[in-house]
């Protein structure tokens, strides 16, 4: 099940992106400026009552921010999540990625998405690969 962010989820949420993000992670307060911001476009997906991941997005596609409990992963909960994305702005999306993050980019790869350039330096220590899924109503990428 997906649902919006609410503000009890917060603690689960920053266990979630310590271990996805070790190295930068959003802090509480980046979480909660989200949530306000974009409430509708702050969501986690629950397995069995449990948040397994989350994700966030800009309203015309760009994403933000999105990860999966490693307890959770590889079971589509990632990919369900980019689908609903999707599916409410009729297949665009786009994201970030770290050059290193080779995990991050097998999975955009897998749903379609397409390298669209190189932002040198992005992250500071390391190159941004953008990716893009341009796709329509009824094929997505
Ligand atoms: C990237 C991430 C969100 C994927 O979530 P997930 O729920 O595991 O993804 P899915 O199960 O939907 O994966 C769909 C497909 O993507 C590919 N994929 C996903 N993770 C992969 C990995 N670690 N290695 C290789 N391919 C991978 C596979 O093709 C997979 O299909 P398969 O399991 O049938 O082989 C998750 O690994 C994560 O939270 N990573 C840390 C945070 C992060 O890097 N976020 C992205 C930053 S832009």
């Amino acid at each position: 099940m997906i649902r919006k962010f609410r503000r009890s989820d917060l603690e689960t949420i920053e266990k979630i992106e310590d271990k996805a993000f070790p190295k930068l992670p959003y802090n509480r307060f980046t979480f909660l400026y989200y949530a306000s911001a974009y409430p509708d476009n702050f969501l986690v997906y629950l397995e069995e009552a449990k948040i397994a991941g989350y994700i966030i997005y800009y309203p015309a596609g760009h994403v933000v921010s999105i990860a999966v409990h490693p307890a959770y992963r590889r079971r589509g909960i990632g990919t369900r999540l980019v689908d609903t994305v999707l599916e409410r702005t009729g297949g665009y999306a786009v994201v970030e990625v770290r050059e290193s993050n080779e995990a991050a980019r097998k999975f955009y790869t897998h749903l379609g998405f397409y390298m669209y350039k190189v932002i040198p330096a992005y992250y500071g220590d390391e190159d941004a690969l953008v990716l893009v899924c341009r796709g329509s109503e009824t094929k997505w990428c």
